[in-house]
């Protein structure tokens, strides 16, 4: 597979052509930004643990029958992935209270919730990735209602399987965010990446923060924290 011309460089990822056009190729950054692009940084080392983690979870929810855009993992930072248009919306799931969800509803952080949630926002930059019901979403013509349908039934699924895959390495998975994209055949399958960037991810004995909130609130010990979940997740030995 040859690397084509540029397509896109985001905040964390680069996207480039290849000489199929059914693929693209995802080079993942140790870029790193927080409160949309107004925190800049560079976390060392996170490009390849983002690109690592994500393909062995979108490899392991394969397997438990969730369709992704992975294809094949080139090297460390980058990866062959099926070409998709993305759904304009970002999907987060929450299981503990943190975060945006604390600020909005005053809840106290660490709070077990009674039932997962999951909410959407309008992907846009400009707009600050604003909240947006399903009902807007439609009518903006982001998406349709079975495509959000689908995406709902998909993300709650998505939710268990990767719970009971973080348990298993003595992390909880408190919340996170997953993008999806539609192939040309008109599939929907689940894109972007899930890492310490996307999911804040506790460790399960002393509730130690091992994600970007480390990042987000200046807590230090950034790159340890993302260098422990690729060690938990036995990456430094595959
Ligand atoms: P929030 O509590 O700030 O709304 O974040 C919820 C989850 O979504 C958290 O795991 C971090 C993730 N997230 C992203 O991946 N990208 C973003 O731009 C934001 C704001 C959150």
């Amino acid at each position: 597979m040859k690397m084509g011309e540029q397509l896109y460089e985001g905040k964390a990822k680069k996207v480039f052509a290849t000489d199929d056009p059914a693929c693209y190729i995802v080079a993942y950054k140790d870029d790193a930004t927080a409160f949309n692009g107004l925190k800049k940084g560079t976390i060392t080392g996170k490009g390849v643990v983002n690109n690592r983690m994500s393909n062995l979870l979108f490899r392991y929810l394969e397997d438990c029958g969730i369709p992704t855009h992975f294809v094949e993992e080139l090297d460390d930072r980058t990866t062959v992935v099926r070409r998709v248009t993305i759904v304009p919306l970002e999907v987060i799931v929450r299981n503990i209270a943190a975060g945006s969800f604390c600020k909005r509803y005053g809840a106290v952080e660490g709070m077990d919730l009674k039932n997962p949630t999951v909410e959407f926002s309008y992907k846009n930059d400009e707009l600050g990735d604003p909240l947006i019901n399903t009902s807007h979403a439609t009518a903006l013509g982001l998406a349709t209602q079975q495509t959000i349908d689908d995406i709902t039934d998909m993300t709650l699924r998505i939710n268990e399987a990767l719970k009971a895959y973080f348990a298993k390495v003595g992390i909880i998975l408190v919340d996170f965010k997953l993008e999806f994209g539609i192939t040309p055949e008109g599939k929907l399958i689940l894109a972007d990446e899930i890492s310490p960037d996307t999911c804040r991810l506790w460790d399960a004995t002393t509730r130690q923060k091992l994600d970007k909130d480390r990042f987000r609130q200046d807590l230090g010990g950034v790159e340890g924290a993302y260098q422990e979940v690729y060690h938990r997740l036995g990456l430094d030995k595959a």
